[in-house]
């Protein structure tokens, strides 16, 4: 992604009392309304994040403006200096939108009765949570082991399969799995690659949407391989696959002996208008992995849902594979929640017609420049992908839509693609508002590629 800065929408991050040093709770101005928590007289918070955090994130705050967001709701993030922004970014995890009440009520219960555990008695809020979860997974599919975010949601499928003496990886070209060491050596992305090899050994990299070549793959290694891959690509630039792809790696992966993990981190949790992508072809994988939205946009939380079998070895020795605040009270709170909110506000079903209507809304706004600026518009429920031409396309836009108020965000593993993950809890009104938006967002674009 080639990043500039914008012409309009730029503005400096204002000073700030310490958190704590401010007036007491309720004396000051509505949350939000103020300038930003984090710095003191003469700093601002590009300068912290250049001293303390890093100049990479600090240079790309300052490309991107300079705000810092200090509030949100629905879909709006609010900025330190006052201006609000339509979230249709949120790498995936706002499908319920920011403070989804019903969350925010259940994780302030539990703040206020037990957030984190002991690990030596029995968690009722876990063990409610992955009940509630369970009733959505793939049949078979109950035993859930969470943690704390999708790349170790990742990190748990692969010592999984290794205890079954799954030990050859096989993952496809532009997959996307997180970032910890094991979770980086299914990533397909030599840029993240690179500066940590040697990585997991025997990994291979198929095509995704190439059965042949995964077959291929397999046939050397019967009894031997797990099958990591997404229902569709989100970072890989919202590759769908072709009707049956998943049925077909399904059987291929039984008819070779080989587990099947598929990640459904961004995919899932209704993102693609059904509960998880894997539905659309009713298959069941032997581990699915589960993030982003299950935090209902509140507490982070991911976890790994297994069958029965596949669990076993997780399943007999508790301390098998363990971390200190894996499944604690509050996470799973709002995980609880969320489940039980999508449930209540069918936002599932919402996501699918949202999805649409707003794929639909995208395509007539980019058809004036399909075959120049833009290549191509697709989508899948609430994950809508716009590839463009050239790379430069993608990082000019979504400056032009910052500046205009709206947030997307571009695709790590395939530069030419913006990606569009929307929540469900959007009106009419801010549709409007998004459509108008991307229109002038894109004539902009046009004219500054075009001159
Ligand atoms: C498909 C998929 N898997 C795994 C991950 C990693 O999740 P996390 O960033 O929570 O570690 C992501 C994050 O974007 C993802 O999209």
């Amino acid at each position: 992604m080639t990043l500039s800065p914008p012409e309009t929408g730029t503005a400096p991050a204002p000073a700030a009392p310490e958190p704590g040093t401010g007036p007491a709770p309720g004396t000051g101005p509505a949350p939000g309304t103020g300038p930003a928590p984090g710095t003191g007289p003469g700093e601002n918070i590009v300068d912290l994040y250049l001293k303390h955090i890093g100049s990479g994130r600090a240079v790309m705050g300052r490309v991107m403006g300079g705000m810092a967001e200090v509030r949100s709701e629905g879909p709006w993030i609010h900025a330190d200096d006052g201006r609000r922004f339509l979230n249709f970014g949120g790498y995936g995890v706002f499908l319920m939108g920011h403070r989804h009440p019903a969350v925010v009520e259940a994780v302030h219960r539990q703040i206020d009765t037990h957030p984190l555990a002991s690990r030596v008695f029995l968690e009722p809020v876990a063990a409610h949570a992955a009940r509630a979860l369970a009733a959505h997974t793939p049949p078979g599919l109950d035993h859930i082991h969470f943690v704390n975010s999708g790349a170790e949601a990742t990190e748990a499928a692969l010592k999984l399969a290794r205890a079954h003496g799954r030990t050859s990886v096989i993952t496809t070209r532009k997959g996307f799995h997180g970032k910890t060491l094991g979770a980086l050596s299914v990533t397909a992305n030599d840029t993240y690659q690179k500066p940590f090899l040697p990585l997991l050994p025997d990994v291979t990299q198929v095509g995704y949407d190439d059965p042949a070549d995964l077959e291929q793959a397999l046939s050397a290694r019967r009894d031997k391989a797990v099958v990591v891959l997404e229902p569709v690509q989100g970072e890989g630039g919202v590759r769908i696959p072709r009707p049956g792809y998943l049925r077909r790696v399904a059987e291929l992966c039984r008819s070779y002996g080989a587990l099947l993990v598929v990640d459904e981190i961004q995919t899932g949790m209704g993102r693609l208008g059904t509960w998880f992508g894997v539905d659309a072809e009713d298959v069941r994988p032997d581990i699915m992995l589960i993030g982003k939205g299950l935090s209902g946009g509140v507490v982070p939380i991911a976890a790994m849902a297994a069958t029965a079998e596949t669990y076993g070895p997780f399943s007999r020795d508790p301390y098998l594979h363990t971390s200190t605040f894996g499944a604690s009270p509050i996470a799973c709170a709002a995980a609880l929640a969320t489940v039980r909110a999508m449930e209540r506000e069918q936002t599932v079903a919402r996501a699918a017609a949202l999805g649409e209507r707003l794929l639909a809304d995208v395509r007539q706004v980019c058809a004036p420049y399909e075959g120049g600026l833009v290549h191509e518009v697709r989508g899948r429920g609430l994950l809508i992908g716009m590839e463009f031409a050239r790379e430069q396309a993608v990082g000019e836009l979504l400056l032009e839509l910052i500046a205009r108020g709206v947030l997307v965000n571009h695709s790590l593993n395939s530069t030419r693609v913006l990606r569009l993950t929307p929540p469900a809890v959007v009106d009419d009104a801010a549709l409007a508002f998004f459509r108008t938006t991307l229109a002038e967002g894109l004539r902009s674009t046009a004219a500054r590629m075009a001159g």
